[in-house]
């Protein structure tokens, strides 16, 4: 099932999702900014809306604390609004702080709360979420790129830990930068690759494949002018 779209637009969703071709959506903070969902009550209503338009398929939010009683709180509120809400916690506070593995591990071990741990940039990171007990570790490929190392690199040193431990966490790389990223990814061992709808849209859009399908169009419209004679 490896395809996830990454944006909190709704016409974007429904379009992709009337293809077929995605099998969940991601949403972080930014996104949401950068879509016009601003303020807790409109995430909410938002994250409502896309959980009931893909249901069963899941959507991915991210608390928007880093405080750990109000990641809890939070958390708890999420997955409670939707039976395919799944939440997504950041690996570590703003500074560094390691209060959120320890969040991580109370939801998923006690509140059985499916939990995707986010921003992570290396292997090491992605495994130390899955122990944890995270359902989901999303690793920023295009951001590790920018980074100067090399995203396919790490997500194949995660998922060789990840099997060889029997470890239950899904691999999401998102940060999608360029279409070639996707099939790249997935070749190196994610699960899922989220991606932004621009990229899929350039994924399907071919210029070579718009030349073929222009030339069966014409030659279609010559045929039947010959054929009335
Ligand atoms: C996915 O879950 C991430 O939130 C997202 O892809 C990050 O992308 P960016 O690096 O473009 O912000």
């Amino acid at each position: 099932m490896p395809i996830l779209l990454d944006t909190g637009n709704i016409e974007e969703i429904d379009r992709f999702l009337k293809m077929g071709i995605i099998r969940g959506v991601t949403t972080n903070p930014t996104i949401l900014l950068k879509d016009g969902v601003v303020g807790g009550l409109k995430v909410k209503e938002r994250t409502t809306e896309i959980a009931k338009l893909i249901n069963p398929l899941p959507i991915w939010v991210e608390v928007t604390t880093n405080d750990p009683k109000k990641m809890m709180e939070q958390a708890q509120e999420l997955a409670g609004m939707a039976s395919n809400i799944n939440v997504k916690i950041t690996i570590h506070g703003a500074n560094g702080e390691l209060d959120n593995l320890e969040v991580v591990h109370l939801l998923e071990e006690k509140y059985g709360i499916r939990i995707n741990v986010t921003a992570i940039m290396s292997a090491q990171q992605g495994l130390l979420a899955a122990l944890a007990g995270a359902s989901h570790v999303s690793l920023f490929g295009g951001r590790v790129n920018n980074m100067g190392y090399n995203a396919c690199e790490e997500i194949k040193k995660l998922r060789n830990v990840l099997d060889m431990f029997q470890l239950k966490a899904k691999i999401i790389v998102g940060s999608t930068r360029e279409v070639l990223n996707v099939i790249e990814w997935l070749g190196a061992g994610a699960h899922y690759v989220t991606v932004i709808p621009s990229l899929l849209e350039g994924m399907i859009v071919h210029a070579y494949s718009k030349e073929t399908i222009q030339m069966f169009l014409a030659d279609a419209a010559k045929a039947e002018a010959k054929a009335k004679g």
